[in-house]
């Protein structure tokens, strides 16, 4: 080291490859970073997200790229680039955060993260996640059997919930389509039954694999949002006659703009009686199945074929790490089945490489923080985040329910909660809100209508903020703000 060590020119790489370094930015880390935590979930700001249109932010970042170098020795980044991306970013942990579905990260496991960041193992074969490998193993197939999945069950973790129903829609594939397509492509346009409200991914998934917009047959729901099983049946009747090979139904658990969960028992038995494979998107909802109070949506889903549930939205871990779950395990080398000898001896089943069974080669060390949580914990610190969170959305599906001109779309069975302003231009106020804060939260729109929504990711979340996020929707569609 000492014979290429050129501590006078700052961008000399064997300025950064030292312990000394890497100590000293990471004592600096930790307090600024702790210091922004505790001053998020104090409300110390009076907004969660800093509002400014995103060209301006563009031009801010581009003039910054105009004055390149300049930094001390030793130093990566400009001092003031952290504190910019502290300033301009969503504030997930303030308390009056109730917007997109993504985990507000249990704190300690940014260390976790940095850990594995740091090793940077690449899982794809086991010599390259010696540790993290047998982890993910042992911990997918202990939660696995705690889905109830059964004692062959198992499953993998990957980056988001997007790939895992991608991934569980190609072992689908080889498993009930005719022929091998994995090998000599699709023999027949196949097609997948899901509900009018799935989440694009599935469509995405269909149409990547090649088949198309009609691949995706779109089934009528209820008013409440669930798979109306009668159109189920008739939708496997059409798409069979128009000549598609219908190979699967794809549950919600739950839908991501109402937070509605199919109807899964209905969903296996259909599945069942027609020879479909049933994966369960749980991405968001799945994770319901570690709390006893909050789990009765989820009746069914043991059945399920494969599920998805990501551990980046109601569970407190940071994006982007989502178990694939199938209820026999094998299933999970039917979605690829690579020749690659700069990786692989054989063919076979080798749970030990993992990119066997998941799209990605090099993963981040996924299992490392799932596992820590499961060793530490069992379900028990998931059961009483997810009841909180579910807790909070009741509570404000109490208050909107009290109070006059509010309409509540439907008691939330998730954490996430749609109601509106009855009279009001719904989407002006959502916007106003994002603009002038301080709370945060978004809307959706179906039949043609616009529904504020919230998703109350963050436990901290007290009754007053709910209170105050109703008040300030009120002041904010009385004032001059959206009454032009
Ligand atoms: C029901 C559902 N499925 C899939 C996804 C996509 O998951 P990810 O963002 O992890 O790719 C989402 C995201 O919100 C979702 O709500």
């Amino acid at each position: 080291m000492k014979a290429c060590s050129k501590p006078d020119i700052p961008h000399h790489w064997s300025n950064f490859y030292t312990a000394k370094a890497f100590r000293k930015s990471g004592g600096e880390m930790v307090e600024r970073l702790a210091e922004y935590l505790a001053e998020s979930q104090a409300r110390r700001k009076d907004f969660v997200l800093p509002y400014t249109p995103p060209e301006e932010r563009l031009v801010y970042w581009k003039s910054r790229l105009k004055e390149k170098g300049g930094v001390e020795a030793g130093a990566l980044w400009k001092a003031n680039m952290l504190e910019e991306v502290l300033a301009q970013s969503n504030r997930l942990h303030d308390p009056r955060y109730a917007g997109h579905q993504v985990a507000i990260p249990l704190p300690q496991l940014a260390w976790l993260q940095a850990a594995t960041a740091l090793l940077n193992n690449g899982m794809a074969i086991d010599e390259m996640g010696p540790a993290s490998s047998p982890m993910e193993e042992a911990v997918m197939q202990e939660i696995a059997q705690f889905m109830g999945l059964g004692s062959a069950s198992g499953g993998i973790l990957c980056h988001g919930g997007t790939l895992a129903n991608l991934t569980a829609l190609l072992a689908a594939r080889q498993r009930k389509a005719t022929g091998n397509a994995w090998k000599d492509g699709s023999e027949r346009k196949c097609a997948v039954l899901v509900s009018e409200h799935a989440h694009y991914c599935v469509d995405r998934a269909v149409r990547v694999m090649g088949w198309g917009e009609a691949g995706t047959v779109k089934v009528r729901t209820l008013s409440n949002h669930q798979i109306d099983p009668e159109s189920l049946r008739e939708s496997l009747t059409e798409a069979t006659a128009q000549g598609l090979e219908v190979i699967a139904v794809v549950g919600n658990a739950c839908t991501t703009s109402t937070g509605t969960f199919d109807d899964l028992e209905v969903l296996a038995s259909f599945a069942q009686q027609n020879d479909l494979w049933f994966h369960v998107d749980g991405a968001h909802g799945a994770a319901q199945v570690f709390s006893e109070r909050n789990n009765a949506s989820l009746k069914g889903m043991e059945k399920a074929d494969s599920v998805a549930m990501d551990f980046h939205k109601m569970l407190g871990v940071p994006a982007l790490c989502t178990g694939l779950f199938y209820r026999n395990g094998s299933d999970a080398y039917a979605a690829f089945s690579q020749e690659a000898a700069y990786l692989y001896e054989n063919e076979q089943e080798e749970w030990w490489n993992l990119s066997k069974r998941t799209f990605e080669c090099t993963k981040r060390m996924l299992s490392v923080a799932v596992f820590g949580i499961w060793e530490a914990h069992g379900h028990k610190l998931w059961e009483s985040l997810v009841n909180r969170l579910i807790d909070r959305a009741q509570t404000a599906a109490r208050s909107i329910e009290q109070r006059p001109h509010w309409e509540l779309f439907a008691q939330p069975q998730s954490n996430i909660v749609c109601f509106r302003l009855k009279g009001a231009d719904n989407a002006a106020l959502r916007h106003a809100m994002m603009e002038h804060g301080p709370h945060y939260i978004v809307k959706t729109v179906f039949d043609g209508e616009t529904w504020l929504r919230c998703t109350f990711q963050n436990p901290i979340t007290e009754d007053s903020d709910i209170e105050s996020l109703l008040d300030r929707l009120e002041e904010l569609a009385e004032s001059e703000i959206i009454q032009p």
